[in-house]
């Protein structure tokens, strides 16, 4: 991370922006307006990754961000605009996505702060071991003078290849629930211990992991994952004492994700119960659907169509930090087409003319927000865009 850091903090300082680490980890340069004090437009995407990760999620939305800065080739606007690359959003070491977002919401709460990685190491340590100060978490909140949120991103789904398109707006983001469950058993010698008489925690916790996938299926527009099993003690002689095993369940409906949820708690505890098998589980994150901000979309969808692409809306079934920051600003997104429709895997890629688009659509956006007028009144720039729309 910290390599990462000063490699695109160094692309930053080129673009004479003012660079800052914040207190949750989150790396943010400045662009400055034609004057100060003028209103400031975030860009961004994040900069961690899931394990062995293809290259583009999250990084790819930051590094558009700079090159639009750098088109602007010194060129001054209406606005600032600050770019951010935030921290862990994929939430793989402590179960928690969204941890860099949310900082800028005022959601790094002692809650979260508190919540613990394998090694039991908690996310407040960790922003010390950094070299980060905790005291410092207030500065990392959103600016008042910050009137929108964009994020570029690779879609990371097959729906924009399908329909050979390159670009598209979203409109929503789809909630999503993410659990441990631990199944309790009796670790016992796998030479002498009869079918009849073992509680195998492993057992149990695949016959359950074959369940969900199965009540998914059931369930239109519902995907839930297990991408995540660990079983104790661990060894090919031992029947596993104890299994944790990672549940993720998302649809764009939160009714349709909480009650699948709670079915599949319920499935959990009654093979548990069959099985003579103990069963704790947490939740670590229940996340709202979001919808983006309507103006927003509609210029990004303007934008799209000045740079030659016919716009496209769609719902983002991935999680993004602009469901955080959808919370306090108007906030959007720009897809860009997934080759093969593949993410989170090395071989996930972008087509170079799709990101020249992507950068043209930006240039187009940039020009459509410094032209419109009210930027002093930026508290009603929403509306000030939806009239604006609603008149065209
Ligand atoms: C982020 O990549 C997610 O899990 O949706
Ligand atoms: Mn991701
Ligand atoms: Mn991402």
């Amino acid at each position: 991370m910290r390599d990462c850091y000063a490699e695109v903090a160094g692309w930053m300082a080129k673009l004479g922006m003012a660079v800052r680490i914040d207190a949750a980890g989150n790396l943010r340069g400045t662009y400055p307006a034609e004057k100060p004090d003028a209103p400031i437009l975030l860009i961004g995407s994040h900069l961690d990754t899931v394990p062995v990760a293809g290259a583009y999620d999250g990084v790819l939305g930051v590094i558009l961000g700079l090159t639009i800065a750098e088109a602007l080739d010194g060129r001054k606007l209406p606005f600032a605009i600050e770019i951010v690359g935030f921290s862990e959003e994929e939430g793989v070491r402590f179960g928690c996505p969204f941890i860099g977002s949310r900082a800028l919401v005022g959601r790094l709460d002692h809650d979260l702060l508190s919540r613990q990685d394998v090694a039991g190491i908690s996310i407040a340590q960790a922003i010390e071991d950094f070299g980060l100060s905790l005291s410092d978490l207030p500065q990392a909140r959103l600016d008042d003078k910050v009137f929108s949120y964009l994020e570029f991103h690779i879609e990371q789904g097959p729906v924009l290849e399908s329909l050979s398109l390159p670009l598209a707006a979203v409109t929503a983001i789809a909630g999503q629930t993410r659990m441990e469950f631990t199944f309790h058993g009796q670790s016992n010698h796998a030479g002498t211990t009869p079918m009849n008489l073992r509680h195998d925690a492993l057992a149990g916790a695949a016959e359950w992991i074959a369940n969900v996938e199965r009540a998914a299926q059931q369930i239109v527009g519902l995907v839930a994952t297990v991408g995540k099993i660990d079983a104790r003690p661990g060894a090919t002689n031992v029947i596993a004492g104890e299994v944790r095993v990672s549940l993720d369940v998302r649809h764009g409906l939160d009714e349709v994700r909480k009650t699948a949820v709670k079915d599949l708690i319920l499935l959990a505890q009654e093979i548990a119960r069959k099985r003579g098998l103990g069963l704790t589980s947490t939740e670590n994150l229940d996340q709202a659907a979001v919808s983006m901000n309507p103006a927003l979309v509609a210029e990004i969808e303007r934008a799209i169509s000045h740079a030659g692409a016919p716009p496209h809306r769609m719902i983002s079934g991935a999680g993004h930090d602009a469901m955080i920051i959808a919370e306090k600003i108007p906030s959007a997104m720009i897809f860009l087409r997934t080759p093969g429709g593949v993410s989170h895997h090395p071989s996930e890629s972008v087509a170079l003319e799709d990101v020249e688009k992507a950068i043209e659509c930006g240039m187009h956006l940039l020009n459509q927000l410094a032209s419109a007028t009210a930027f002093q009144e930026h508290p009603h720039f929403d509306r000030m865009l939806q009239e604006r729309n609603s008149r065209a």
